[in-house]
């Protein structure tokens, strides 16, 4: 059969057949549009996933999110988009949002940072619920907001952990299916290298926090351990392996000279064992005290006192020893300083007992030579020169017990207005007499006068004097010179502005070195074998006491000069300067005077001068007799014309208690206090207790008489009432 004659049957069959070939051939072709299509969408996404993580890998922060966000608007079509991710703190961070967005949008917070509970909306529902949700209609959103029309949102989940977002809106045509796919495995794409990102960018800032924090404790420690007055080190094997810069003042090593040296070499010698001892002990683990004092030997071998606390700890992997170590040299001083404050007093204590009863054996001494000098007049030389001689040895006496009393009671100076001349040359001529130094006086004419306690300042000129004499054992020349000052703030003394008269005692003797400069002032310092340390250091209370102020220069083996500046007044003298004693001078007068004093020999030779004086006398030995004798003479209309009060009675009345009921029986009552401590109180403010004048024991007739003719006749000034 040809192929003309094919049948009717067959021709259809074939025709069939073709259909089917080409219905197949159509399949495969849609199936190949198909694969390429796919082909297409995964170059695509892959092109996309190549840009996205090169930029990932290229890109800063600042810059990596906005650029991230243009590929995806590119690759979705879209107009606006945000790209974020959540910190550690859950808050969605969007470091970009489009600029677009940005420049348009007019919503007051254009915040970067949303808050895990404020996210709304959409793209709020997909971060909550993990899910890419998309929209094809306009979105509510806040007034000045750009309008979304369409949206498309996908959250980057990395495991199952939220991540970031990614949210793009406002595609000319609507968001399909396809779109949403795309956008997700862009998603998926991102989650990996967003999270390793994401993990670096905690890690590094972790790690800032930390080496910040570190940076921060280490400043605070070392500006600690630098600026501590206290040196700081770190020993290990007995060697030092940190100082800091204290320790340089305090061992008088540079901190690089410390480092590495022995911990024992600025330890003295005889604290070595021990110090050796302790950090033996401690290093097995032993239990030894934290904290003891030793003595330090710094670099120019001078000892110093110091306190060392110590610990243990681990330096750069190995045991080690911390201590703390502070200078205590200067509250050691203190605590001798003090120590010898309080042996001064209990001395003083002492002291003025025995001065209280030497003196008023001196007073009846001192008296009765003065009366027995008015006796012997006309005796010729010889007994006036011995009389001179006993006089000269009492007054000696009267200066000790004077220094002694001064030291016991340490009361403020009894002030009157004098000339330092007289008593400059008292003091030398007392504190030279038989010595083998000389002495230069030189004294202006115009001195000014000085408002002082003549008795506490010749004490205090005569230390200095003395002093001088035994600094100089060959002889020598001791120079005093007085000078008118007047003080200014710039000349740098411890003194108020104002007119000084400046004493200065110069002499050629040994010289103090300088390390004894600071100390000679102390009680109890002293060189000299038989000193006892008290002559400066009553001079410098004595001058302190006066408002003035002492200080030294001094050289060794050339010698040394004491200065002494006194408070000047342009006041008047009122006193006329002191002579000789002559009959002529007294004040003698008339009446009767109570005299109360404990001690008999004193009321007898008192009694004498009175008598002598011209007075009547009668005698009580303690207040209560005192008190009787008065009120009795007050009623027989024979009142005393004036009473002369010792104010310490021991075991009854004293003076004080005695003036108070004289004054309640006679309000006028002529009173004069009597002491041999002539810094108590009483005698330096006697007018505020009612008294109206003072004489000191011991005393000679002529002092009487003064006291008793200012008090009888008036003019001792304004009374005070007591009380
Ligand atoms: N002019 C001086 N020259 C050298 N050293 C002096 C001089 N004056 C004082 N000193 C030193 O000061 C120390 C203290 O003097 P201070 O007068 O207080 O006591 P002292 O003379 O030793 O004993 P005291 O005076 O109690 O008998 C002396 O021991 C001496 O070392
Ligand atoms: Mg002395």
């Amino acid at each position: 059969m040809s192929k003309e004659s094919k049948t009717k049957e067959q021709l259809l069959e074939e025709e069939a057949r073709l259909r089917q070939r080409i219905a197949e051939l159509e399949m495969l072709e849609a199936e190949h549009r198909i694969i390429e299509d796919e082909l297409r969408q995964s170059k695509r996404e892959l092109s996309i996933r190549n840009e996205i993580i090169s930029i990932f890998l290229t890109t800063p922060d600042d810059e990596m999110y906005a650029k991230v966000l243009r590929v995806i608007l590119k690759h979705t079509e879209s107009q606006y988009g945000f790209f974020g991710y959540i910190d550690q703190e859950g808050n969605l961070v969007c470091p970009s949002l489009t600029r677009d967005i940005w420049d348009q949008c007019q919503v007051p917070h254009k915040n970067f940072i949303f808050p895990h509970e404020q996210w709304g909306g959409l793209w709020g529902q997909s971060l909550k619920e993990k899910k890419t949700l998309y929209s094809n209609k306009p979105l509510p959103v806040p007034e000045g907001h750009v309008p979304i029309l369409k949206t498309l949102i996908v959250p980057i989940i990395h495991g199952t952990k939220l991540i970031g977002l990614l949210a793009v809106a406002n595609k000319a045509e609507d968001y399909t299916p396809q779109d949403q796919t795309m956008l997700e495995t862009i998603a998926d794409h991102i989650a990996p290298v967003l999270h390793a990102r994401l993990q670096r960018d905690r890690q590094e800032a972790e790690r800032q926090r930390s080496e910040e924090k570190l940076r921060e404790s280490e400043a605070k420690y070392s500006a600690l351990v630098e600026q501590a007055k206290d040196g700081v080190v770190i020993v290990q094997d007995e060697v030092f392996k940190f100082a800091n810069k204290a320790m340089e003042t305090l061992s008088g090593y540079s901190v690089e000279e410390l480092i590495g040296k022995s911990c024992l070499d600025i330890v003295a010698p005889e604290h070595r064992d021990f110090v050796a001892q302790r950090h033996r002990l401690r290093l097995q683990g032993l239990p030894v005290p934290a904290s003891y004092e030793i003595k330090m030997l710094d670099k120019n071998g001078a000892k110093k006192e110091v306190e060392v606390s110590v610990g243990l700890i681990n330096y750069q992997g190995k045991p080690a020893i911390t201590a703390f170590i502070r200078d205590i040299s200067e509250r050691k001083r203190m605590e001798e300083e003090l120590l010898k404050i309080q042996k001064l007093e209990s001395l003083g204590i002492l002291a003025g007992g025995i001065a209280h009863d030497f003196n008023n054996l001196l007073a009846v001494t001192i008296g009765n030579l003065s009366l027995l000098e008015l006796e012997i007049s006309g005796y010729g030389d010889t007994a006036s020169e011995l009389l001179e001689a006993i006089k000269t040895a009492s007054y000696q006496a009267k200066r000790l017990t004077q220094q002694l009393l001064t030291f016991a009671r340490g009361g403020a100076p009894i002030r009157k207005v004098v000339y330092v001349s007289n008593l400059l040359k008292d003091a030398v001529n007392f504190a030279l007499s038989g010595s083998r130094v000389k002495c230069e006086l030189i004294i202006p004419d115009d001195l000014w006068p000085a408002e002082i306690d003549e008795g506490q300042i010749s004490q205090a000129i005569d230390n200095i004097i003395i002093n001088a004499e035994q600094a100089m054992p060959a002889g020598g020349l001791i120079r005093v010179w007085a000078e008118n000052v007047t003080v200014e703030p710039t000349l740098s003394l411890p003194l108020k502005r104002g007119e000084y008269v400046k004493i200065s005692i110069q002499d050629q003797g040994v010289g103090i070195p300088e390390e004894n400069l600071p100390k000679i002032f102390d009680p109890y310092f002293t060189t000299k074998q038989k000193g006892a340390g008290l002559g400066l250091s009553i001079a410098y209370s004595i001058i302190k006491k006066h408002c003035g102020y002492i200080g030294v220069e001094s050289e060794l083996g050339v010698g040394s000069v004491f200065h002494i500046y006194l408070p000047a007044t342009r006041e008047k003298i009122s006193t006329a300067p002191s002579g000789g004693v002559s009959e002529e001078k007294f004040c003698c007068g008339w009446g009767k005077i109570l005299l109360m004093d404990d001690q008999e020999m004193i009321r007898n030779m008192a009694g004498q001068m009175l008598t002598r004086l011209g007075y009547r006398v009668e005698f009580a030995s303690h207040g209560e007799e005192a008190i009787r004798l008065f009120r009795q003479a007050k009623e027989s209309k024979d009142p005393f014309c004036a009473v002369i009060l010792d104010l310490t009675i021991p075991g009854g009345m004293g003076g004080k208690e005695t003036i108070q009921k004289l004054r309640e029986i006679d309000p006028e009552v002529r009173a004069i206090a009597s002491s041999g401590y002539s810094n108590d109180p009483i005698m330096t403010e006697y007018q505020k207790y009612g008294f109206k004048g003072i004489v000191s024991k011991p005393y000679e007739i002529k002092e009487l008489s003064e006291v008793l003719h200012k008090v009888i006749m008036g003019n001792e000034g304004p009374a005070q009432t007591f009380g």
